[in-house]
């Protein structure tokens, strides 16, 4: 509902030609979308001077009344601007209370901005500016948040931590190699978003209602002009169109997921249980009840805004699913969506920037849990292979029997005597002792890609010269 905007008494100025009475109240309340699309004021107005320019370019109007036109359009985009601009229900959308007001300021000339387009390229290109503009933002947001990643796995390239599958503790790698986990995903989100704005760099303005128009407009000129790459090439498939935002929205579905997992994460690692990492002040609260908590309060909200994002996916996707070509007034149900989902995007990258930079990492703790467990039985298994000549089986094998001994002696792999170990193997020498470790653990796994320190600088080296 939109409540901040201001009834008038007229009839409708745009179309109100063949209608004898205005609109019931529940018409204009379920038609009226400037309560969220004013949002879209400054493309509208930077659209409709690239249409006026066009225009008078191509002699469809003179230029006496595109000097009008564009200057009273820059005068409503100040209006707007400063706050100055009142807003109507009545006039629908914004692109017909920007057209309304500009009446008022020039005159008749204003009736000639809407020759050879209508509101359906119109709001096409609106949108498109819009959604282009946030995945520009979006992707400076993603490089921020990689180049947190980055600090954080460079100051950690050596600090050990249990690696994890089904959350149960499994092989010892480094906090830098988990931070550059992440840097990969939020990597993908930001190329996802590069391939988006290639994919909607064409200009729909021209498409007309759908059709095209017979005015002897330039396309290419408009296009150009708003900085699109070319002009769409079908008129209806132009105002029929909305993958931009679909795109966007499973953009942002998809870098929400990895926001949400590294939420996961840090609720989990900031338990006193685990107490890997501390939160900053900044980014927690306490409890009114409990003086004694610090709660992860930014990275539930960041899990949580996940599901919104997830919803606005699919809403668009079923809003759209059923609509014949070309254009359907459903279609005006995709901003707020689209809107909602940046909103939220943006949020939980930049609180998750914040908490990934000012968070506390308890290396001590880390490296106590990444020894305990039997984190270094593979290490074991992979030594009696090397060392000792067994197949994997056999090793593997022979390793469980050293874990079970020592899980009914209560100690760890590397405090069970050699006479222990030999009298389970006679090839185990002391030697094993170097493999079992986390920092040797760690330190061996030198594959591309692997956890080893050497490996993980490699790595931040790789992205440092990318981001
Ligand atoms: N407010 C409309 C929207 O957002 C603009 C296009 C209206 N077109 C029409 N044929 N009624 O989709």
């Amino acid at each position: 509902m939109a409540d901040d905007t201001t009834d008038t008494k007229s009839s409708n100025q745009m179309w109100g030609g063949r209608f004898a009475s205005g609109p019931d109240a529940i018409m204009e309340e379920i038609n009226a979308s400037i309560g969220f699309d004013k949002k879209l004021f400054a493309q509208d107005i930077r659209g409709s001077i690239a249409h006026a320019t066009m225009l008078a370019h191509q002699g469809i109007i003179s230029a006496d009344d595109k000097d009008k036109i564009v200057h009273g359009l820059n005068t409503i985009l100040s209006e707007i601007g400063s706050g100055n601009f009142e807003f109507s229900r009545q006039l629908e959308d914004i692109h017909m209370n920007v057209e309304a007001r500009l009446a008022t300021l020039i005159g008749p000339a204003a009736g000639r901005l809407h020759t050879a387009r209508s509101r359906n390229d119109q709001v096409a290109l609106d949108f498109r500016l819009w959604v282009k503009e946030e995945l520009q933002k979006t992707e400076q947001m993603l490089i921020g948040l990689i180049a947190a990643f980055l600090d954080r796995a460079e100051e950690h390239a050596e600090s050990v931590m249990p690696g994890f599958t089904h959350l149960q503790a499994a092989q010892p790698v480094t906090f830098g190699h988990h931070c550059m986990a992440y840097v990969e995903m939020f990597g993908r989100d930001r190329s996802r978003v590069r391939h988006a704005i290639e994919h909607l760099d064409e200009s729909p303005i021209g498409a007309a209602a759908l059709a095209g128009t017979g005015y002897p407009i330039d396309r290419h000129m408009t296009a150009k002009a708003l900085g699109f790459r070319e002009p769409t090439r079908n008129s209806i498939d132009t105002v029929s169109d909305r993958d931009f935002a679909i795109e966007f929205l499973s953009i942002a579905a998809i870098a929400g997921m990895h926001l949400s997992r590294l939420a996961e994460e840090i609720v989990i690692w900031s338990t006193p249980q685990f107490g890997f990492v501390r939160l900053s002040d900044a980014f927690s609260t306490g409890s009114s009840i409990m003086p004694q908590k610090k709660n992860p309060d930014a990275a539930e909200l960041v899990r949580a805004k996940t599901g919104r994002i997830n919803g606005s996916l699919v809403a668009l996707l079923t809003i759209m699913k059923g609509l014949p070509l070309a254009y359907s007034k459903d279609m005006q149900e995709d901003k707020e969506q689209v809107f909602d989902a940046a909103e939220s995007l943006e949020l939980a990258i930049a609180a998750m920037t914040g908490m990934v930079r000012d968070m506390t990492v308890n290396t001590a703790r880390m490296k106590a849990a990444a020894g305990s467990g039997y984190s270094t039985a593979t290490d074991l298994a992979d030594w009696l292979v090397r060392e000792a000549g067994l197949p994997f089986r056999d090793a593997h094998h022979v390793t469980g029997r050293a874990v079970a001994l020592a899980e009914s002696k209560g100690c760890d792999l590397a405090e069970l005597p050699l006479s222990d170990l030999q009298a389970i193997h006679p090839d185990i020498t002391d030697k094993v002792y170097n493999v079992l470790t986390v920092e040797a653990s760690v330190a061996s796994r030198k594959s591309f890609g692997g956890t080893a320190p050497s490996e993980v600088r490699r790595q931040i080296a790789f992205w440092r010269a990318r981001n």
